[in-house]
């Protein structure tokens, strides 16, 4: 949610920490914030409400320049307490501690009413602020700062990635996780912390990823690392492959509009030595994928938001096409619930970021009420928290995904969830070799099929432009197209701002027909698929209440044109697996036009984070 960047070096930090906020602006923009300890031991810190590019302008205001060798640095997105001055971090305890924090304390004011008698006074409405001066408090029974902070953490309950300061050991970065990621970086001249690799790149590619609960005392030449029982640990040095040049906008705009653009590659990458012979590779999903599907009776999907779209998908062909069981829910939701899980369930969590805190947990809560699932984590982050705890992982190469708004990890999602169909089906023996030779050479041809998608782009920015005025706007699609309606409808709204929904096109005429008049824009999709015909009826009752429409459609499907109503062929001839995958591609493109027209932060919408990592 938050992000996290801090290092000691050599030199001057000041300019690695700002350049490291920029990328991970992305997890949170609501103000943020950086500290150095100064020649002389003592804090210098700047703090600014909104973006980064705010931080920088008060770091360029200042008359005397900010500079150390040790520093850390936070972008916010606010969860206990307002953007202001004050609430952003770094939060410093009594001039001897100082931290930046990504997680929530849950029971901060506990602590906070304890510390308050203790005689701390505090400066802001957050739950960090208890951390710095639980720490500052067990500095006085601990003879170091990595046994201080060790002591603190013992009373927090609630998730935290903390970079840890102090102007009495002004040589070293105290780093711990519980819940939220935090990597070290190992460079030449010194050595780093971040909520995520990418702040780090243009130091390093060489990386510690810390294991829940580790604890880490960082110097310039020395790193040391306690798991959560307080034991020495030695933790592997990995080598990240992601390439720089993946992270910048390149000749694009926005990163929405560079990663739908990237969706051929990152579709080609995720097939990549996944399938040989047309047939898919079932141990792509692990090398214990094959004798764990083949016991499999039932699938639960788990996920959040555009994740949990393409796992609505994915119920559609696992029952139609594995013929297997197949239930879908809000991440949400489940973990709160008490459900029954049968064994031989196949527990899947689709996850972007893989540190989604409600999938997480809910992943967790399954596994204490039954331990004899499998758990299969679909993610686009190796390193992540859920493929961790996941028996097996299956990865999208969609590459670095920043732009807020998910788009190429959608797509890739799904086609991971149709390579898993094929895997399923097959120890199964619910799909034949010719069945699979078919969604294979679909799949094969995606890339193309996407390209082709692409080229609508000039058209679907003028539908854009009329759009962009409605208040608010209706999705409808029959059988998987409605949770590509349902993806559409999320994007309209993340990005634009415009109220809008999606509903089974037959089950207006049960209510939300009512809404219908020539202010509520609709937008359709219409596959040739078996149930063109019924889609094209709701159609009907759709236009003759007046609505202004828009159909995006399969060449085949001839729905005829009428007045204030535009029809746009997106393809033709595409299969049950990629018809959704290319219907998604014209709604992207909607979404994006339309914020471009209204003048929104595409790439960083209001209230949003990348990464939930929160309740
Ligand atoms: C929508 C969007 C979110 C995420 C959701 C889950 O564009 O990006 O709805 O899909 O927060 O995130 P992950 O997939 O990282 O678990």
């Amino acid at each position: 949610m938050c992000g996290i960047v801090g290092g000691v070096t050599n030199n001057d930090i000041t300019a690695l920490l700002l350049e490291g906020l920029n990328c991970l602006e992305y997890r949170g923009y609501d103000s943020s914030g950086l500290i150095v300890l100064s020649k002389n031991n003592s804090f210098d810190r700047v703090r600014s409400v909104g973006k980064v590019k705010n931080l920088e302008d008060s770091l360029k205001a200042r008359e005397q320049k900010i500079s150390g060798n040790i520093g850390i640095a936070h972008t916010r997105w606010a969860t206990h307490g307002e953007p202001t001055i004050n609430n952003a971090h770094p939060h410093i305890s009594m001039n001897s501690v100082s931290l930046v924090h990504n997680g929530i304390i849950e029971n901060y004011i506990e602590l906070k009413n304890n510390q308050i008698t203790q005689g701390y006074e505090f400066t802001s409405e957050t739950d960090t602020e208890v951390i710095a001066h639980a720490i500052d408090f067990a500095m006085k029974s601990c003879n170091t700062l990595i046994s201080s902070v060790q002591l603190a953490i013992k009373s927090f309950s609630g998730s935290y990635g903390l970079g840890i300061i102090s102007s009495k050991y002004p040589d070293q970065i105290i780093a711990t996780r519980k819940g939220s990621p935090l990597v070290i970086g190992i460079g030449n001249n010194g050595n780093y912390i971040a909520s995520d690799q990418m702040a780090l790149f243009s130091i390093t590619k060489e990386f510690i990823f810390l294991e829940e609960g580790d604890v880490a005392e960082i110097k310039i030449d020395k790193i040391t690392i306690y798991d959560l029982n307080g034991n020495l640990v030695d933790r592997p040095i990995k080598t990240s492959k992601l390439k720089k040049g993946q992270i910048g906008l390149g000749n694009y705009s926005h990163y929405m509009q560079k990663e739908i653009f990237e969706q051929p590659q990152a579709i080609r990458d995720t097939l990549e030595s996944r399938i040989t012979n047309n047939s898919v590779l079932i141990s792509s999903f692990g090398h214990k994928a094959k004798e764990n599907f083949i016991k499999i009776k039932q699938v639960q999907i788990i996920a959040c938001g555009t994740s949990y779209h393409a796992g609505l998908i994915a119920k559609y062909w696992l029952e139609d096409i594995a013929k297997i069981s197949c239930n879908v829910e809000v991440a949400s939701e489940y973990r709160y619930r008490r459900p029954i899980i049968l064994n031989g369930t196949l527990f899947i969590t689709l996850s972007q970021s893989g540190e989604t805190a409600d999938t997480i947990e809910a992943l967790k809560a399954a596994k204490i009420i039954n331990s004899d699932i499998c758990s299969l984590c679909i993610t686009n982050s190796a390193e992540s928290s859920l493929t961790r705890i996941s028996d097996l992982t299956f990865l999208t190469h969609a590459g670095p995904e920043i732009g807020v708004a998910s788009t190429k990890a959608f797509t890739t999602q799904l086609v991971s969830l149709a390579l898993l169909v094929c895997s399923i089906g097959k120890l199964k023996k619910t799909i034949s070799k010719k069945q699979e030779k078919g969604i294979v050479d679909g799949l094969k041809r995606l890339p193309g099929l996407v390209n082709e998608a692409l080229l609508q782009e000039a058209q679907i920015k003028k539908l854009a432009n009329r759009l962009k005025d409605t208040n608010s706007a209706l999705f409808l699609g029959r059988g998987t197209m409605h949770a590509i309606a349902m993806e559409g409808a999320l994007k309209l709204k993340e990005v634009s701002y415009i109220h809008a929904e999606a509903y089974p096109a037959g089950e207006l005429k049960h209510g939300p027909i009512a809404l219908i008049d020539k202010n509520m824009p609709v937008i359709a999709i219409a596959p040739n698929d078996e149930l063109l015909e019924k889609l094209k009826s709701n159609l009907q009752e759709v236009k003759s209440r007046g609505s202004q429409m828009i159909v995006f459609e399969d060449e085949n499907s001839k729905i005829q044109e009428m007045q204030a109503m535009e029809v746009i062929p997106v393809t033709s001839n595409l299969g049950p697996i990629t018809a959704p995958i290319i219907f998604t591609i014209p709604l992207q493109l909607l979404s994006y036009h339309v914020a471009l027209f209204k003048g929104t932060d595409v790439d960083k919408p209001r209230n949003l984070a990348k990464s939930v990592t929160v309740e």
